[in-house]
């Protein structure tokens, strides 16, 4: 991709399990309330990229206060409220003059979304994917990215589950396009 097309940073957040665990059958493996708020926080006002089983598993559709873009193959798919995208470089480039637009997933939208990302947004859940999970997170390429924060360990009051936030940057200032 030229990268006057696209957008200044390239966020991806998710919450993963220990094992890189993203989701089973549609649906996230842990609801922790305060990743959503942080999740909330950090995407209000902002472009979200997405892929169209991710789109669909959310219960009230297109996420307010936010550009909502759903990535699919199918040229026929229309939603209210949000923009359809055929790829995540036109996703991308649809979403190139807002400087810190976030690829909310899932798996296979991380994975096609790896190689523009300039940081990752992750909460590290300490726990082994359960049984069932089908979805994953790509691998983070320790010579690609640096560990730039990490909060302290959480627990989540309502399942017990340890967590915490980190965030990483890519080492070099610029993506490989
Ligand atoms: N833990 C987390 O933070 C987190 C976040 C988000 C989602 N999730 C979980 O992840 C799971 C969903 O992930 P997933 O990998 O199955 O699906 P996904 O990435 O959300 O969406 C896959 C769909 O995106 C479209 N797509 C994928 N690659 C494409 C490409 N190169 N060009 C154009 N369109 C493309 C296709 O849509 P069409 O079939 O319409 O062509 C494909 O079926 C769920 O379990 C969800 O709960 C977890």
């Amino acid at each position: 991709m030229n990268p006057a097309d696209m957008p200044a940073s390239v966020t991806l957040i998710a919450a993963v399990t220990s094992d890189g665990g993203l989701g089973a059958s549609g649906r996230l493996l842990y609801r922790i309330s305060d990743d959503m708020k942080r999740f909330k926080a950090l995407t209000m006002g902002h472009t979200i990229i997405m892929g169209r089983t991710t789109f669909e598993s959310m219960p009230s559709g297109p996420l307010p206060g936010r550009r909502n873009i759903v990535v699919s193959r199918d040229k026929s798919l229309r939603i209210d409220g949000a923009e359809v995208a055929a790829s995540i470089e036109d996703a991308l480039r649809a979403a190139r003059l807002d400087p810190a637009p976030f690829v909310i997933g899932g798996g296979q939208i991380y994975a096609a979304a790896m190689p523009y990302a300039t940081r990752l947004e992750l909460t590290e859940i300490d726990s082994a994917s359960p049984i069932g999970t089908d979805t994953y997170f790509p691998e983070i390429d320790g010579s690609q990215w640096q560990l730039t924060d990490s909060s302290p360990d959480l627990i989540d009051e309502k399942s017990g589950v340890k967590y915490r936030f980190v965030s990483y940057s890519r080492k070099n200032s610029l993506p490989l396009h």
